[in-house]
């Protein structure tokens, strides 16, 4: 019993030593986008904000511009251990999930409002959880904003895509909603956009005004189409195992972090929807269309029948609850 006792003692007095003296943990942060976007930003607030709070205990790197992953191999990598935090856009989580394909549905939500109200309702807060069985956790929403459509020509009604290459994210929604216009859709990281683009191996893409604008891709396409068809938002992402086993009180400082990094974030967004649209319409590189309503109604008529196609997926539930936050 006293062999035990004694045991037990140097156990937990090496644990105490070993935590006095710990190595500060390291979070990883990969991205895919440029620094002066809503998520390069975030991400830099999350570092800053982190290690003042937690000052030796924790050091953020922040890796932008796909330099340490594509976001095809991020949540590969996180289930490794080789990165922590990511943020990959709500497009990307076929392989874990099909319910976050709500997001992708052509026309579901009237405005960023909308988005915003869905996202933090019940419906939404509980896809956080989505997961967890696959060892993700998603620890919140990251704005960017509305989709334009851009292209070598002018779209101005659905017919105009018939037979064009458009990039999409790794999405089979995204795929359908190109199908439904008579386009070839073609899965492509984002690093790859910019080059394919130029090189014209393929005419179009969608894409928020922020990465529009800060990926250059408005130097290489002469036209948008302000079409607020769909979104592009984020899921910070982290893996269960790294965030369950972080002590009790730096897993609360750190989802403190994330959520005002987030807020700064989505204020980011906010801005950048507005003004970066402006930067490109100064740039005169590439003109921007902007669709009457009967014009729009002809948009929404050709993408909308790809909801019925993956309803069953999604869930009917999940569909009508998102609906329900554009009132
Ligand atoms: C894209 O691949 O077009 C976007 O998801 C990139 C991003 O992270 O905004």
């Amino acid at each position: 019993m006293r062999f035990i006792k004694t045991v037990a003692m140097v156990a937990g007095l090496a644990m105490a030593s070993a935590l006095a003296h710990a190595e500060p943990v390291t979070i990883k942060f990969s991205h895919v986008v440029a620094e002066n976007t809503p998520k390069g930003q975030m991400a830099l607030k999350f570092k800053e904000l982190a290690e003042q709070r937690l000052p030796g205990k924790v050091v953020v790197e922040v890796f932008p511009n796909s330099q340490l992953f594509g976001d095809n191999k991020v949540l590969e990598a996180m289930l490794l251990g080789d990165v922590q935090i990511a943020a990959p856009s709500l497009s990307k989580f076929n392989k874990y999930t099909k319910q976050l394909q709500v997001f992708d549905l052509p026309f579901l939500f009237k405005d960023m409002e909308a988005v915003e109200r869905f996202q933090q309702g019940p419906a939404g807060q509980e896809l956080l959880n989505s997961m967890t069985g696959k060892g993700l956790l998603g620890l919140g929403y990251l704005h960017n904003g509305l989709k334009q459509l851009s292209a070598t020509r002018e779209l101005r009604s659905p017919k105009d895509a018939d037979g064009l290459k458009f990039r999409i994210q790794s999405s089979d929604v995204l795929a359908a909603q190109f199908e439904a216009l008579g386009a070839i859709p073609l899965k492509k990281p984002f690093s790859e956009v910019f080059l394919l683009l130029q090189t014209k191996a393929i005419d179009g893409q969608e894409n928020t005004w922020s990465n529009i604008y800060s990926k250059k891709f408005f130097e290489v396409q002469e036209h948008i189409t302000a079409s607020n068809h769909g979104l592009i938002d984020y899921l910070v992402v982290t893996s269960n195992e790294f965030w369950s086993g972080l002590p009790d009180d730096m897993r609360t400082e750190l989802d403190g972090a994330m959520k005002e990094a987030i807020a700064h974030g989505n204020k980011i967004a906010e801005e950048k929807a507005v003004n970066d649209r402006k930067r490109i319409a100064d740039s005169g590189r590439s003109t921007i269309l902007d669709l009457s309503d009967a014009e729009r109604a002809q948009w929404v008529e050709a993408m909308k029948p790809v909801w019925d196609k993956f309803a069953g997926e999604i869930g009917q539930d999940l569909i009508d609850a998102a609906v329900a936050s554009n009132n």
